[in-house]
Parts: structure tokens; C-alpha cells; sequence
């Protein structure tokens, strides 16, 4: 299947507060390709998030474009850009925000409510995504009956629910012991494999190194792009060689 490539070009947002303006992310451009996870890393504060807001169109720049294929997300109106997000955009987040009222199959087969698709295909996908991330016989526990792990895996099956073209994934991990963060980093790099563009953001260096690619952003900009193999991502990403990028 062909897939789409997101572009940023020279995207920036500065957010006014009443204490001033915060210029979270200056002048950021690449292009993301399908195939390929793509590792955002950087101090607290350096903009990861507010990137990712930007490119899922969550939030509009205050300068600067994101392209998903032919289709300006920083420039459609909020009502199209929620309907773009729904066919071409998936979500996974650290607090891993599944509705604890629906059990995991429900929780998987909701945006494809939203999308309108007919609930005996809802259910069919469902299952066969559950299925995928091992969770088959979890499809009807709630939320709060899942461990980190299978939570954080019925988010990424959620995610793939209307097989976006991007799966943007902040701090997937950071609630889980290493074990189940890698069986999910597993899971992200099958999705990518897929054709699929995935922008992982993550504080842990074992993650970023198992990306195809590596930004750094620091204050707001984009300091490093790499691919793990020519960068030692463990000594680089080290808090004390930071500041001298
Ligand atoms: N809604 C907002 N209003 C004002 N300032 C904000 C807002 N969101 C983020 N910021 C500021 O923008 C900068 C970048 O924040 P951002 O959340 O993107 O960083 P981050 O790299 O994701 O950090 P972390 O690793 O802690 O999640 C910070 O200085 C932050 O305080
Ligand atoms: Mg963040």
C-alpha cells in the first residue's frame, strides 16, 4: 500500500502566557518517511511534545507548515483537521488514556465508531487487533483490569484502528518496567515495518537507539539528526552533553 510522507517546514510555536511568550520550537523542518520509527529525544522542556502536538495538528503553529501527503494540517480548519486526524493519525501516550468504562475491545473498535464504520466490521478489526498484540483473550477486561503492558497495547491496537499512515507516541513507556516497554517498542517497529511512519518520543536511550532515526531537539530546536548506527545514542543523549550541542 502506498503511504503517505509528513513534512514540517520551518514550524514554530511561541505560546503567550500571561508571565510573556515561550518559544517552545523554532524554524523545524524534516520529512518523515514511511517505514521508519523515528526517535524525538531532549531535555524536559526542549519541545518534543509541543513538536508532536504540531504535527498531529492538535495545535496550529505560529509559523510554519506540516504536510501529511497533498493535505495542509497546519492550515485546515479545526473541524477537517479532526477528521484528517481520525483516518490518517494514531495516538499512544504515556497515561495510556483508555476509557474505563469500555472494556478493550470496545476501546479498540471507538474511532472506528467515529469513523463510521458498521459494527460488525468494527468488531471483526477489533478482534483481529487484539489479536495481533496478544491480547485476545483480554477483549473483555476493562482498563483497569489490563497490566501496564497489555494497557499500553490496546492503545497501539486502538491506535491502528482506522490504519492511519502516522502513529505518534509520547513517552509510550515511561509507565512501564523495561520488560513491557520493549515488548511495546516491539510492537511500534512491526507497525513501522508496515509502511507506517511512527515519531516515538522517549527520555530512554535503549528506545531511541532501536529507532531508524534520531532527532535531538534542544531549546526548541532541532540540534542532531542521526541514525543510531553512526551515533553512540547512550553517550549522546547524556544529560552532560546536552548543553553543548
Ligand atoms: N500550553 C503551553 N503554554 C505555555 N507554555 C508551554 C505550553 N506547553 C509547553 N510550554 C512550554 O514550551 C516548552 C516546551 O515544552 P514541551 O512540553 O514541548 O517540552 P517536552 O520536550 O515535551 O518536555 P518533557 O520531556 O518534560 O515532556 C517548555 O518551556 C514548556 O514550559
Ligand atoms: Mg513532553
Amino acid at each position: 500500500m502506498l503511504r503517505l510522507v509528513l513534512r514540517a517546514k520551518g514550524l514554530g510555536k511561541v505560546y503567550r502566557t500571561p508571565s510573556g511568550e515561550v518559544t517552545a520550537l523554532t524554524g523545524f523542518d524534516h520529512t518523515f518517511e514511511p517505514g521508519c520509527v523515528t526517535a524525538v529525544v531532549g531535555p524536559s522542556g526542549s519541545g518534543k511534545s509541543t513538536l508532536l502536538n504540531l504535527l498531529a495538528g492538535f495545535d496550529t503553529p505560529t509559523s510554519g507548515e506540516v504536510w501529511i501527503g497533498n493535505d495542509a494540517v497546519h492550515a485546515l480548519p479545526e473541524r477537517e483537521r479532526s477528521r484528517l486526524r481520525l483516518r490518517r493519525f494514531g495516538f499512544v501516550f504515556q497515561s495510556f488514556n483508555l476509557v474505563a468504562v469500555l472494556s478493550a475491545e470496545q476501546n479498540v473498535a471507538l474511532p472506528m465508531g467515529l469513523a463510521g464504520i458498521p459494527s460488525a466490521l468494527r468488531r471483526r478489526r477489533a478482534t483481529a487487533l487484539l489479536e495481533r498484540f496478544g491480547l485476545q483473550h483480554r477483549a473483555d477486561h476493562l482498563p483497569h483490569r489490563l497490566s501496564g503492558g497489555e494497557r499500553q497495547r490496546v492503545a497501539l491496537a486502538r491506535a491502528l484502528a482506522n490504519d492511519p499512515d502516522v502513529v505518534f507516541a509520547d513517552e509510550p513507556t515511561g509507565s512501564l518496567d523495561s520488560a513491557a516497554g520493549s515488548k511495546v517498542m516491539d510492537a511500534l517497529a512491526a507497525v513501522a515495518a508496515e509502511g507506517r511512519i511512527v515519531v516515538l518520543v522517549t527520555h530512554d536511550p535503549t528506545l531511541a537507539g532501536r529507532a531508524q532515526e534520531r532527532l535531538r531537539l534542544h531549546d526548541g530546536r532541532l540540534v542532531e539528526v542521526g541514525a543510531p548506527a553512526v551515533l553512540d545514542t547512550r553517550t549522546s543523549i547524556a544529560p552532560h552533553d546536552v548543553g553543548a550541542a
